[in-house]
């Protein structure tokens, strides 16, 4: 199906069909680990591990239309897209550049798996440009940054990084989980790399761990060769889900877009709120270079009770409508203290210089009703 001049709504829905199976308007799932030889000549191996088999090579085509990539890899989870990725394009003896506050399972990549195999990394401000090119050496060959950051959702100047990186030779990977495609697309600015954790808005049900690699033919050739050697593929069954979720994701991520803009602008006022983090809400600037190029900010925002960890506590206790969990972008809204979960292996310095305090609650807004969450919130923020 030509897409040029498709919607991503429309894409979402139609991308990667390969024609009706049996008039089934939904893609089934072919439950089959391997796969006969089309014919005498054939001499391609379908195996799953090999992410070559109908629903992984269907669901690839679907999320390259969405990323307006040449090519698409599904793998078992986000990380494993990230280690494809970074053992695709590092090899011994290089040196890369990563966000100094990017997700921390990748940042224990980063700091514990490639300095195994002889790569050195170092970590840049993003928001510091002038600090960037200090960090370089001859050697250096990548740079990894987030389009979004957890918690505390700062928008980094994709533009400015991607202009610093092709002047110096490097390749630009973006983790572009937070944003989704809905909200960004990084390779139309020039990046080269486009990866996901598809187990949050792609697959947008929290019933799901995938992730996805989005590039140049070559560049996905590449970590497909990695992924296939590692053996982090994606099974049929989970490729049915995310395929199902990716056809509500633009409808999705709007309403979550609205719901975080929302509640986040009427938590800014509360009295027992010391600072609310949201692009346009909070104290962090929005790179004028980002402003028009995002479609919105993405469901999730973070605050900082003035109680402190008591605070934040209690106010968890008192939720009834959204619950404690880790993990983002489903249906459902979900609220974590990042010094617990995902910043807990930082240490309180760490943690202070990055503004995350003992108080802070990410809060990862569904699609329900924005009334609704915001009674639930003001009502377990209640003073007392
Ligand atoms: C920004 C970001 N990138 C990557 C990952 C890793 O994804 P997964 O848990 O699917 O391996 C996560 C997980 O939370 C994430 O938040």
């Amino acid at each position: 199906m030509p897409h040029d001049d498709l919607a991503l709504d429309t894409l979402a829905v139609h991308a990667g069909l390969p024609g009706r199976i049996e008039g089934a308007v939904s893609f089934p799932v072919f439950h089959s680990s391997t796969f006969a030889a089309r014919d005498a000549e054939d001499d391609e191996v379908r195996y799953t591990r090999l992410s070559n088999t109908p629903n992984q090579l269907h669901l690839a085509a679907k999320l390259a239309a969405l990323t307006g990539a040449e090519d698409a890899l599904v793998t078992a989870s986000g990380m494993a897209a990230t280690s494809a990725v970074l053992t695709s394009l590092l090899a011994h003896g290089d040196h890369a550049l990563f966000q100094a506050d990017v997700y921390g399972g990748t940042r224990a990549f980063a700091t514990e798996e490639l300095p195994r195999a002889g790569v050195a990394t170092s970590f840049v401000p993003m928001d510091a440009p002038e600090r960037w090119a200090a960090a370089l050496r001859p050697t250096t060959r990548v740079l990894w940054v987030e389009s979004l950051t957890n918690p505390r959702v700062k928008v980094t100047d994709l533009v400015a990084a991607i202009a610093f990186a092709r002047a110096h030779g490097l390749v630009t990977v973006v983790d572009n989980t937070f944003a989704s495609p809905v909200n960004l697309r990084p390779l139309a600015l020039g990046a080269d790399v486009e990866i996901h954790s598809a187990s949050k808005y792609l697959g947008g049900h929290s019933d799901l761990v995938a992730g996805v690699v989005a590039g140049s033919r070559e560049r996905v050739a590449a970590a497909r060769e990695r992924l296939v050697r590692w053996g982090g593929n994606v099974a049929p069954a989970v490729c049915f889900l995310l395929e199902r979720g990716l056809k509500t994701l633009a409808l999705r991520v709007a309403r979550q877009n609205e719901n975080a803009r929302f509640l986040a602008s009427r938590l800014a006022s509360h009295p027992d709120v010391a600072r609310v983090d949201y692009p346009g809400v909070g104290p962090e600037p929005l790179p004028p270079a980002m402003a028009s190029v995002l479609r919105g900010f993405g469901g999730v925002f973070a605050f900082e009770l003035a109680g402190g960890a008591a605070a934040a506590e209690r106010f968890l206790s008192r939720l009834r409508l959204l619950t404690a969990a880790p993990s983002l972008g489903g249906v459902e809204s979900l609220v974590s203290r990042p010094t617990l979960t995902s910043h807990a292996s930082l240490t309180a310095e760490e943690r202070a210089a990055l503004g995350i305090g003992d108080g802070m609650v990410r809060v990862s807004c569904g699609i329900e009703a924005a009334d609704d969450l915001l009674a639930d919130l003001l009502g377990a923020l209640r003073t007392g």
